[in-house]
Order: C-alpha cells, then structure tokens, then sequence
C-alpha cells in the first residue's frame, strides 16, 4: 500500500470517528427539542407579545359587561382589572397587564374536575353519567336538568359539574376537596389556595346550586351526598389562581396534559381530546356556538372574570377582565382571545393554523 493510500485511509476514519463523536453529543439535544412539543407552526415568543400588547392597549378601556353580583363577593372586585397571559407547550410566557392578582377560578375548575373524574373512572363512565351535550340555557338553568335526556347535559353547567365532583373518590369530604385541590395545583405547577370571602359569599346564597343538586337526585343523576356535593364544588369554584397561573393549567392541557414548566403528566395524554371537545361544545354555555364560530378554540369561562382557551400542541390564552355580558362570560376576555387569535391564524379550524396561507 502506497503511504497516500494509507494517509486517505487515516484521514477518513479520523472524519468518521469526529462524526460518530459529533452524533453522540449531538442527538441527545436535538431530541430534546423534539420533546418539548414544539409546534413547527407557533409564532416567536416577540411576535406573541406584540399582539398582546396591541389586545391589551385596544380593549384596556373597554367598559362593556358587569361583575357578577349574585355571589355578592364578586361584585366588589375591580372591574379595571385586566391581565392577558399566554404560555406555550415549551414554557414561553408573554403577558400585559394584571397577571398577578389572584382571582375566584369559578367555572374553568370544572375542567380540571372532569379530567380528574377522567383520570379515575374513563372518559366512558363520565361520558355515560354525565354527558356533553351543549345545553342551549344558561348555566344554572332548571329547566335543562329536567329536559335535557342525561339531565346533567354536561360537565361545565352547574348541575353537570355538581355531578362530575360526586363521582370523584374519596373517603370524605374533606379528603375530596383536598384531591381537586392538589389536582389543580399540578395543572399550574404551583400550590393554589382557596380564597375564603369568596368560598363564604357563594355558600351563603347558593340555594340555586342546592336546588340543582336536590333535582340530581330525584333523577338519580348524583354520586355522592348532595349537599357534601355541592359543597366540595363551591369550594373549587373559589380556588383563587392568577391569570398567569390559569394559563399554566391551559398550557398544560394543549401539552396534552403534561405541565411545560415541571414536566409532570398530569392529565393522561389520551383524555385529552375529549375534554378539549367538552370544552368546544360548552365551555362558554349559551355563547358557546358564536364562540366556535368567530374565535374557533376550545376555551372555559368563569363567573370571577376568567376564561382559558387552548390552542392544542401550541399553548393557551388566559384573560382575567371582572365585567360579564349575559350568558356570564367576560367580554374584555371573549375580545381579546378572539383578537389575539385572529392576529396569530391560530383558529383551529383555519388553514393557518396548519401553516396553510
Ligand atoms: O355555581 C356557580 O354559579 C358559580 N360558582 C360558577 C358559575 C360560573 O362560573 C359560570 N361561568 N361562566
């Protein structure tokens, strides 16, 4: 073998040996990008922000709506609040406003209920015992419990979501309601708290919920006590979490259950597309159709001002404005989704949002 030969050899698995090496310290951080669930087809964190921004300065003056006044707590709230946070599936947060300021979670707890009944009995018992069919009445109606065939129509309206915490296990009350509490938590990667004034107002005056639950069971359509049902319920609904959390437990439900910030599952991954589409069909009650319709995401609304909305394998939108219009979902909330939605082509529905022009 001549000696350019052997150099030619040398040289070559010198190449190949540098390209193994390269590959064994390489890989491992290019699958963990491929982990973190990015879609190819989110937005940059500085284009999010700015249309953020823009939402945020638009609709700040905005005096549309009313708090909510029949849990008397929540009228005391400032309606000037507003806070617009949106995190993505790889924990990338932009934010304007007040996204600090702990508010009553409300009704976007009956999410993280039914994923947690979910987790226990499957997404079939739920769906037999309780259902997910859009009510067409606002969200204490009595009349749906008496019509609607499940007679607790679904997850989200009150008599649905009283239900879905009696199916949930426990040996009491208290060990129930520190489960849901220990559950929301995960979801936004931090310890929520209940907020007591609000816990105290609605326990006061919520005879409309006892009605509900008392109707349940003449049908035969609740779980467990329902006076400890309604109970448990009225104290998830006033589980306090800030806009920033709020879109922590979203944003973990667009990872497909799995919270960005800690890396836990908390939903099982397969549950997911089922509430996701509970939350399609009713998460903002009787507004929920004109809400498919313009904005195109699955979301949840609250009495205290909040609504979440998912943009699955993306991230979540969270918005806590007080003022309600009618069907009890925040307008400053609805607008500045719906704009911040529209601006990124993030309908689900949309050819944009696969990347299509
Ligand atoms: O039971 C109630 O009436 C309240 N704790 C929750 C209602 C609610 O948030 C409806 N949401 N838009």
């Amino acid at each position: 073998m001549t000696d350019s030969r052997v150099t030619t050899r040398f040289k070559l698995s010198t190449v190949l040996l540098l390209a193994l090496i390269a590959i064994c310290f390489y890989a491992p951080s290019a699958l963990g990008q491929a982990q973190a669930q990015r879609s190819p087809v989110a937005p940059t964190k500085e284009q999010v922000q700015a249309v953020i921004d823009d939402a945020y300065a638009q609709f700040k003056t905005d005096t549309e709506g009313k708090n909510a006044d029949y849990i008397p707590a929540l009228a005391q709230v400032d309606p000037k609040l507003f806070g617009i946070v949106v995190i993505s599936t790889d924990d990338q947060m932009a934010s304007a406003g007040d996204i600090d300021r702990a508010f009553s979670i409300q009704s976007i707890s009956k999410v993280f209920s039914l994923a947690l009944a979910m987790e226990e009995l499957g997404p079939d018992e739920v769906f037999a015992k309780i259902g997910s069919e859009p009510t067409g009445r606002p969200f204490n109606s009595v009349e749906a419990v008496v019509d609607m065939p499940t007679h607790t129509g679904n997850a989200f309206v009150n008599a649905g979501a009283i239900a879905t915490v009696s199916l949930i296990q426990a040996p009491s009350a208290d060990a129930k309601w520190d489960k849901l509490l220990d559950f929301y938590s995960k979801a936004a990667g931090e310890k929520l708290s209940l907020l007591p004034d609000v816990y105290k107002s609605e326990a006061a005056t919520n005879t409309g919920n006892r009605a509900l639950a008392a109707l349940l069971l003449k049908y035969e359509r609740i779980y467990a006590d329902p006076v400890e049902s309604v109970d448990v319920y009225t104290k998830q609904c006033s589980v306090g979490v800030t806009a920033k959390q709020l879109a922590m437990m979203g944003a973990t439900l667009a990872n497909f259950g799995k919270n960005p910030m800690t890396g836990e599952q908390v939903i099982k991954r397969e549950n997911v597309a089922e509430i996701l589409s509970a939350m399609t069909m009713a998460g903002l009650y009787d507004g929920s159709g004109g809400w498919a319709w313009h904005v195109g995401l699955p979301a949840k609304s609250g009495v205290g001002g909040g609504i979440v909305a998912i943009v699955p394998g993306k991230g979540a939108i969270a918005v806590f404005a007080p003022p309600l219009d009618e069907a009890g979902n925040s307008v400053k909330a609805q607008k500045a989704i719906a704009y911040v939605a529209d601006k990124l082509g993030i309908d689900l529905f949309s050819p944009q949002s696969v990347g299509l022009k």
